[in-house]
């Protein structure tokens, strides 16, 4: 399979069903603006902080069935998933001291009216952006969307809106330059800046690809300065890039135009052990969330490496941390309900076509705070 077709299927094998991909972009908000679940009369109470919180089981969910979205089905026919449980389609995050307001797509595309959002990093920002686009799709299944550019920038359009939810493909953030002796990981390089800076919100994400190696290994050398190594420290390296990334906000980004985010660091489910199954080494049997707040491993380093870049960042950027409740979703991944048979613990998995029971046209994500979260 081809890496271009390969790519197509993460896309769609990726596309979570909302369940968790929403709140990492929604999840900002309810500070604000917390409100009750379905409760029409917002009050000003505060929130706390809304990533704190739990997983809780909601019978009205799913609200969206993601096989609907033909911006995700109609390419390839890659994926025949199989997974026949459903419960991890069922729950909805909850902050300690409030419930997200739901996700209102012709708010959202009411309020950025004119404006490009752009996802910025790896297939977890193809997650992300992909959520989005079959978001808002849903708020208004008739409404055309105008589908343009190819790797890196993939830009779609919900016409009568004018809002532009763009994808911009980038493993490590900083430059791979193809040069005479080989692939150049070059940590202190941002060349692709000038067309994110034009954007009105950003949304960065990396670490996946930092640690690879061998063949999945995308570069040959690394460079810093004049400095040239084959290899170093990994964490090392990924704060060296990071720090240029902020050092680029920092001197390039005008933060009243363009709102910057950057997403916690994705987690993975490869370790039983972490949830109390020593002998498990993957994620295949998970079939609902871990209960309570709390993840046995806490934070992974690159989580404190990207808290420690951020402090040094001057503008308002955002964290949107994600880390924690997303390690909770052990069962939201595609594990081997892929096209390629291979164990897939990274990405986030979307409703499998079939006996979920659409609940149209309150199919909307469960949370309604992407908005105003970008709006800040
Ligand atoms: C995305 O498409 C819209 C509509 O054609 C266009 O106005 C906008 O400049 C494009 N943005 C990017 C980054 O390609």
């Amino acid at each position: 399979m081809g890496a271009e077709m390969r790519i197509n299927c993460w896309i769609r094998v990726a596309i979570l069903g909302f369940i968790c991909l929403s709140p990492w972009l929604c999840l900002a908000n309810a500070k604000s603006r917390g409100h009750g679940h379905g409760n029409p009369h917002p009050h000003q109470s505060g929130c706390g902080y809304i990533y704190e919180g739990s997983w809780v089981r909601d019978e009205s969910y799913p609200l969206y069935d993601s096989s609907k979205c033909p911006h995700i089905q109609k390419e390839f026919d890659c994926l025949k998933y199989g997974r026949s449980d459903h419960e991890y389609l069922k729950y909805r995050w909850k902050p300690k001291s409030c419930d997200l307001p739901r996700f209102d797509g012709k708010r959202f595309l009411t309020k950025f009216k004119g404006k490009q959002i752009m996802f910025i990093g790896d297939s977890i920002s193809l997650n992300q952006w992909q959520s989005l686009i079959c978001m808002l799709h849903s708020s208004d299944p008739g409404l055309k969307i105008l589908e343009q550019g190819r790797s890196p920038t993939t830009n779609y359009t919900f016409q009568g809106y004018d809002v532009s939810v763009i994808v911009y493909h980038s493993t490590h953030l900083v430059d791979i330059v193809n040069e005479q002796n080989g692939r150049i990981l070059k940590l202190d390089s941002i060349q692709n800046g000038e067309l994110w800076k034009q954007m009105d919100v950003l949304v960065f994400n990396t670490w996946l690809w930092w640690y690879r190696d061998g063949p999945k290994q995308p570069w040959d050398y690394i460079q810093t300065g004049n400095k040239i190594v084959k290899d170093m420290d990994r964490m090392e390296a990924f704060k060296i890039g990071l720090t240029t990334w902020a050092k680029w906000v920092n001197t390039e980004v005008d933060t009243q135009k363009t709102k910057v985010f950057f997403q916690g660091i994705s987690p993975q489910h490869y370790h039983g052990s972490d949830w109390n199954k020593p002998e498990v080494r993957n994620c295949a049997q998970e079939t609902s969330p871990i209960s309570g707040s709390t993840y046995s491993t806490g934070w992974t380093r690159p989580s404190y490496v990207l808290q420690d870049v951020l402090k040094t960042v001057t503008k308002p950027v955002k964290l949107l941390d994600i880390t924690t409740l997303s390690q909770l979703r052990k069962d939201a991944h595609p594990s081997s309900y892929n096209a390629f048979k291979g164990m897939d613990c990274t990405h986030w998995v979307r409703p499998k076509r079939g006996p979920v029971k659409p609940r149209w046209p309150d199919q909307a994500a469960q949370a309604d705070c992407l908005a105003d979260l970008l709006d800040r």
